[in-house]
C-alpha cells in the first residue's frame, strides 16, 4: 500500500495538522515520540517544523544524526501514540526492549536515510535537519528537508487524503490534550467569495 509522494506534493501530508510520531537513529540506539507541534515550512524543496524537548531522549538521537522521520499515525495506533508519548527511552535499562518493541510497533527502514520508520502509519517523512543552533536551543523547534515522502494509497492518492468511510480505522489523529484526539473525515470544499 505504501506509494511515493512527490516531494512538491509533501507538504499536503502535514497540511491538516495531524499529530506525528518522531522516530531517529544513531550509535545502534533507535526510538520513537509523539509530537503534535508539527508543520509544513516549505513547498519544493519541501521543509518541515518540529518541536523536540530538550528532555526527550529523540533529541539527542536527532542531533547526533542530523536526521529524523516523522510517521503519520492512524486510529489504529491511538494506543500506542499516547504510549510513546508518555513514556521516555530514558528510562530504557541497557537490555530492556526499546518503545518499539515495548509498544508492539513494527519498523521498516526508510528508502533514503535507513531511519527506523514506523508500520502501520499512514504517512511516512523522512528529514535531514537543517541546522539552526539558536532556534534548536532557545525554542526546542527543529526544522527539516523532507528528503523522501510516502504515504499509503488506501487513503493519499492524486496528491490528497480521502478518508473513505471504510478506512475509518486509516484517520489520521490530531490531539487535544491528555490522549483524547480527533479524527478527521468531513471534507468541505470552500469557494471563493468573488
Ligand atoms: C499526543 C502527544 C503529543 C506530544 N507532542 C509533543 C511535541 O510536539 N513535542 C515534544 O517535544 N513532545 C511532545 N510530546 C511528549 C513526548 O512525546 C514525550 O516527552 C516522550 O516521552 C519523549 O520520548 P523520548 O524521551 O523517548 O524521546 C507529546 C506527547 C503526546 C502524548
Amino acid at each position: 500500500m505504501k506509494q511515493t509522494v512527490a516531494l512538491p506534493q509533501a507538504y499536503r501530508l502535514l497540511n491538516h495538522g495531524p499529530t506525528v510520531l518522531v522516530s531517529a537513529a544513531h550509535g545502534g540506539r533507535r526510538n520513537v515520540m509523539a509530537a503534535a507541534w508539527a508543520m509544513p515550512l516549505d513547498f519544493d524543496p519541501p521543509k518541515v517544523a518540529v518541536v523536540i524537548d530538550k528532555n526527550t531522549f529523540t533529541r539527542g538521537l536527532v542531533e547526533a544524526s542530523g536526521c529524523f522521520a516523522l510517521n503519520l499515525p492512524c486510529r489504529s495506533l491511538a494506543d500506542a501514540t499516547f504510549t510513546v508519548g508518555s513514556i521516555s527511552a530514558k528510562d530504557e535499562g541497557p537490555h530492556d526492549p526499546d518503545k518499539f518493541e515495548r509498544c508492539g510497533l513494527a519498523s521498516f527502514d526508510g528508502p533514503v536515510t535507513g531511519l527506523p520508520l514506523v508500520g502501520g502509519c499512514v504517512a511516512w517523512l523522512e528529514c535531514r535537519v537543517l541546522p539552526e543552533p539558536h532556534v534548536q536551543q532557545a525554542y526546542d523547534l527543529f526544522l527539516g528537508e523532507v528528503v523522501a515522502a510516502q504515504a499509503d494509497g488506501r487513503v493519499f492518492s492524486g496528491g490528497r487524503w480521502h478518508f473513505a468511510p471504510e478506512h475509518e480505522s486509516l484517520r489520521t489523529l490530531h490531539h487535544i490534550a491528555g490522549g483524547a484526539f480527533f479524527s478527521v473525515a468531513d471534507p468541505l470544499q470552500a469557494k471563493r467569495l468573488f
